[in-house]
């Protein structure tokens, strides 16, 4: 039985599974949209063009697959690092098998993405190790603040009774000390206001983040800004979403500037993603923003505690700039991805798009 307005054509278009089938010159001729989401490119540039053209050598051998047709055998590869020609790679469980289809040998592919399952539970060790971060600070910060309360306000009302003005230096310095603790511990806290949410176009978001930092650096750093335009209008507070991308783009200048790469480079792109899955929510639509530079990459020794506040690789750092920004992103049901090998460092940041007609505004 088919339901109805169902064919099957659509049901494999809703597969998660990357189908590519290619005739005996190893060419594509059929591919589904979890194939084009793989290639992270339509099927016009797919259909007609080699397969094994799209990958590094190594990855997907012609030889093989030729030799896999001429034998008629299927086969199957478990943990296969496809390597894109793009320098993407991706984790596929893969399975070849011959198909006669139109008077020919074909081969069919399926590919199934691997490293979805462990980006899954990364998110949620990410999200655990934020909020275990959190809460530590949390608590910290009232035990700090009660006693430094005291502490201050004891020390101005010394400052009345002391018998000499010449003491008053110290009493000041406690005071003056106290409130550098209480900043300190106010921004490990990090931002508290809940988001007001605005409709705003993202892309002036991006420039204003862009037009600080050109005020910012005197070094020549090239910005390549890259903007969809068929990004719709989103539901966010602008300045919170403005500071979580300066943050990661200071981030940046900062990682080149210090590294004295030559030909110092910040893209910045958006596009829009289709069902994704964020904190257990699928989403149909999201914004995503990428912001790459081709400095050193992250420390291996950072790499797993990035997002932890206070965790930096830096004299002057606070170790701050991430975690307030994973905060934000929070705030905004989104998530931070990022990616980073020497000269190329990318962070990702997805944000649910709501439509406008299912908000009550
Ligand atoms: N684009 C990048 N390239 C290389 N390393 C990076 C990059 N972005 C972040 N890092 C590393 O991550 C660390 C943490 O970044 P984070 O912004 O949280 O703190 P910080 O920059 O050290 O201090 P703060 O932002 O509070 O001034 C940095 O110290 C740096 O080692
Ligand atoms: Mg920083």
């Amino acid at each position: 039985m088919q339901a109805p307005g169902l064919d099957q054509e659509n049901l494999l278009n809703f597969m998660n599974t990357a189908l590519v089938m290619v005739n005996h010159q190893l060419s594509i001729v059929y591919v589904n949209q979890a194939g084009e989401a793989l290639f992270e490119t339509g099927s016009k540039h797919l259909l007609g063009h080699a397969l094994v053209d799209f990958f590094m050598a190594g990855s997907i051998e012609a030889s093989r697959l030729k030799a896999a047709m001429r034998r008629g055998e299927d086969f199957t590869e478990n943990e296969l690092e496809l390597r894109f020609r793009d320098e993407r790679v991706v984790m596929a469980d893969l399975t070849v098998t011959n198909v006669y289809y139109d008077n020919a040998t074909h081969l069919l592919f399926e590919l199934r993405r691997i490293d979805q399952q462990s980006r899954i539970s990364r998110e949620n060790l990410q999200n655990a190790q934020h909020f275990a971060a959190r809460e530590l600070i949390r608590g910290l910060a009232h035990e700090i603040k009660n006693p430094l309360g005291g502490i201050r306000g004891a020390a101005q009302l010394l400052e009345k009774e002391l018998p000499n003005e010449a003491l008053r230096e110290f009493t000041q310095m406690i005071v003056e000390q106290s409130d550098r603790l209480r900043n300190l511990v106010d921004r490990l806290l990090g931002p508290n206001a809940l988001p007001k949410l605005k409709w705003s176009n993202l892309h002036q978001a991006l420039e204003k983040v862009r037009a600080l930092m050109k005020m910012d650096t005197e070094h020549a750093i090239t910005i390549v800004r890259d903007y969809d335009p068929s990004i719709p209008e989103v539901h966010i507070d602008q300045e919170m979403i403005q500071q979580a991308v300066l943050n990661i783009v200071k981030n940046s200048v900062q990682a080149l500037t210090d590294a004295h790469i030559t030909g110092p480079e910040i893209k910045l792109i958006t596009r829009v993603g289709r069902q994704l899955t964020i904190q257990g929510k699928r989403h149909p639509l999201v914004a995503r923003i990428h912001i790459i530079d081709n400095g050193p990459g992250i420390p291996s020794t950072i790499r797993d505690t990035l997002f932890y506040p206070m965790v930096s690789s830096k004299q002057n750092g606070s170790g701050l700039g991430l975690s307030i920004a994973q905060t934000l992103i929070n705030h905004h049901g989104g998530r931070i991805d990022v990616d980073s090998r020497h000269g190329h460092t990318e962070f990702t940041l997805f944000l649910p798009i709501v439509r406008k007609e299912l908000t009550h505004e």
